[in-house]
């Protein structure tokens, strides 16, 4: 069976490991193939008897797809890395795969066999810096996993809890550090928040002053930084116990004590995806307050100096303030506080004195902090869960979702990639006429994002993340729960679920543009009264305004059947295609970018049999991948009449309304500065004499 964790791989070099894997999937691809091909010769020559052939026919390709299933799943789990996500991919797509192999990989999305526990434990004991769980969880339920899927498994598990008393103490702060962040050339307001992880909504609150849409290159700019478990980890190396270290914990712990002011500036590209230059500054005027930016000024936020290491883009530190836009449903963690911060001085250095010995089960209450009754905090880890008890972000009950990534899993889809890009381009050219090779791009820009759990803030490392623990049915176990009704309620509770799911997503797509892009069933959970909750934010996208108002352009041309606003809508979302006719055109994007139908895009009369799509922009790669979700959703729930574009044709209405109030106000701002620019120095006196006269 499996080498689950990629271990064995990880010990090979690179090219080896490539040609093993590589030799390994064509290897069990042919055989399938091959048996498919038999199949059909088969069943060729059976219906030469006549249609009385038929059932035996029909016996002979369920039983077919029965075998292929296994085998794709049997390859997908051994090979792990990106199999499993194109396995879970497959299995979710029931409108063109037979549903035997939909049954069967569709385990791929929740059901993958997990680490043994003993080894679950240790990675989440290294991870956390502690060496019991009990440090940090009333209990754990690590035999079970809730869930187990492409990159992790999922543990139920109770925090800890701590005396009420001693938590009341921290319980006043909530303001954010910042870091600034320097606008580089070409940078655009949805560039920077897709490299750096933060929604467009985050970036404009933390720059209430800036236009975003209209940034320029030089200009600074706010992003909200907290700070992550991994960054008072990372500390420890590097810490002495009396909190006077060079490290960020101590730097922060020095800031808040007033014993230093510390500026920081780094200017290499910023992570994720090179989009500006990025640079900080802390400083604190007096014992424990922070200035009203969160931690800095904008003269800190041009001011440069030091060489220190602790806040260069890719950092822990940087990196826990990224990606904020995908906090939903995870804790806050310590940041600083205007108000209370003698408190939160206290916690950090009850951090910085645990956090030189994160593993030691000594009590650490660093003499500083002693009068204000620090809970026994004797990791990183459980300062950070007395924090989030004390901040009020802990769920009610202290339940929780504790994800845990298989490690080496990253080394191996990395792996995967390379080689995607090389059979996505040969079936570029041959099968399939897509631009595949963009898609592969996107995928491997944004596989590391999810791959790093630190990109959002928390009780979180790398390779660890503490969630709120959703209650709820998983959509792929609804089917059996629902077996006992009848046929009308089952057809109208399914409706009802998938009306939501894709309601969500136009929501997200068409509202602030900011969406989960891995809608699988594996990643929904039905709750009663048929709400449902979506899973697993780590494949996340920003779209840019642009990209936003060209679909909401297309939405609304396909919810009217209109087709050569159809086909403009695709020119401007620069959707290129090899012929030029626009029913044609029309006809692809309903297949693309809306659900109704079934569509296969190997069967010969696929549109996209008739034309290539020569060019596909990356960034609509996560919109086509929510689309063909919930396509297969809708067709694997057996309803073929719903349609995306009919139901978001209202919110892509408001997404236009709302993009042209914005263009409108832009265009009047600049009819007004060029009027200023164009009025002559002396005309201004003209107009101010007479005002003097009348004064
Ligand atoms: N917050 C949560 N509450 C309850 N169950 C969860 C939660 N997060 C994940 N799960 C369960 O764990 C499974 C795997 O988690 P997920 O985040 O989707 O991992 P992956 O990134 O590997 O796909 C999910 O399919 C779900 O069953
Ligand atoms: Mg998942």
């Amino acid at each position: 069976m499996a080498a689950p964790e990629g271990d064995l791989l990880s010990k090979a070099p690179q090219p080896v490991q490539n040609f093993v894997r590589s030799t390994e999937f064509f290897g069990r691809v042919a055989v399938i193939y091959g048996a498919y091909k038999a199949t059909q010769l088969k069943a060729a020559v059976m219906r030469l008897q006549g249609s009385s052939a038929e059932p035996r026919v029909k016996a002979l390709w369920d039983s077919q797809h029965t075998w292929a299933g296994e085998q794709m799943y049997d390859l997908a789990i051994s090979l792990r890395g990106f199999y499993l996500k194109a396995g879970q991919f497959i299995g979710a797509r029931a409108d063109f795969v037979p549903e035997q192999i939909c049954a069967k990989l569709c385990l791929l999305q929740d059901k993958v066999p997990p680490m043994a526990p003993e080894r679950a434990t240790q990675v989440l004991c290294q991870e956390l810096g502690i060496s019991d769980v009990g440090e940090v969880f009333e209990w754990i339920d690590m035999d079970t996993p809730i869930g187990s899927a492409s990159i992790s498994q999922v543990h139920k598990a109770q925090l800890r809890r701590f005396p009420r008393s001693q938590l009341r103490s921290l319980a006043r702060q909530e303001r954010g550090l910042m870091a600034c962040l320097t606008v580089g050339p070409g940078d655009s307001a949805w560039s920077i928040c897709n490299s750096h992880g933060i929604s467009l909504a985050e970036l404009a609150a933390a720059n209430k002053q800036v236009e975003i849409d209209d940034l320029q290159p030089g200009q600074v700019l706010k992003v909200p930084v907290v700070l992550g478990l991994e960054h008072f980890q990372h500390s420890s190396s590097s810490s002495s116990s009396n909190g006077s270290g060079s490290g960020p914990l101590q730097a922060l712990s020095r800031m808040l004590s007033g014993n230093s002011r510390l500026t920081q500036q780094h200017s290499s590209s910023g992570g994720g995806g090179g989009s500006g230059s990025v640079h900080s500054s802390f400083s604190s005027d007096r014992a424990g307050s922070i200035n009203s930016t969160g931690g800095l000024s904008e003269s800190e936020c041009s001011s440069s100096s030091s060489s220190e290491d602790w806040l260069e883009p890719g950092s822990s530190l940087f990196a826990a303030g990224q990606q904020l836009g995908k906090k939903a449903n995870l804790f806050g963690l310590l940041t600083s506080s205007s108000s209370s911060s003698s408190q939160a001085n206290a916690l950090l250095i009850g951090r910085s004195g645990s956090s030189s010995d994160a593993t030691s089960s000594s009590t650490s209450r660093s003499s500083s902090s002693g009068q204000i009754g620090l809970p026994d905090v004797h990791s990183p880890a459980a300062a950070a869960v007395a924090h989030a008890a004390a901040s009020g972000s802990v769920p009610d009950g202290g339940l929780v979702a504790v994800k845990i990534q298989y490690p080496g899993a990253l080394q191996t889809m990395s792996i995967d990639l390379v080689n995607l890009r090389a059979t996505s381009a040969f079936l570029q050219k041959t099968e399939l006429k897509f631009d595949l090779l963009s898609a592969v791009e996107e995928l491997q820009k944004q596989i590391h994002l999810e791959f790093d759990f630190m990109s959002v803030p928390g009780l979180v490392s790398r390779r660890l993340m503490v969630m709120s623990f959703m209650e709820g049915l998983p959509l792929l176990q609804l089917k059996d729960k629902v077996a006992h009704l009848p046929q009308w309620k089952r057809e109208k509770a399914a409706r009802r679920i998938l009306a939501r799911v894709s309601e969500a997503y136009g929501l997200m797509i068409l509202g602030e543009g900011l969406f989960q892009a891995d809608g699988h069933p594996g990643n929904i959970l039905v709750q009663g009264g048929g709400r449902v909750a979506l899973l697993d934010y780590g494949q996340s996208k920003q779209l840019g305004e642009e990209d936003k108002r060209a679909f909401a352009d297309l939405v609304l041309a396909m919810s009217k059947g209109d087709k050569p606003a159809i086909s403009a809508a695709l020119s401007r979302l620069n959707v290129s295609t090899s012929k030029d006719d626009v029913g044609l055109r029309s006809e692809m994007a309903y297949g693309m970018f809306d659900t109704r139908g079934k569509v296969d895009p190997f069967d010969k009369n696929s549109p996209i049999k008739q034309a290539a799509v020569e060019h596909f922009p990356p960034d609509m790669f996560f919109v086509l991948r929510v689309v063909q979700l919930l396509r297969g959703m809708a067709n694997g729930m057996g309803i073929d009449d719903f349609s995306t574009a009919d139901q978001w044709a209202p919110l892509a209405r408001q997404a236009i309304q709302k993009a042209e109030r914005k263009d409108s106000k832009r265009r009047r701002q600049q009819q007004v500065q060029q009027r200023l620019q164009a009025q002559p120095v002396y005309d201004l006196a003209a107009i101010a004499a007479p005002l003097q006269l009348t004064v």
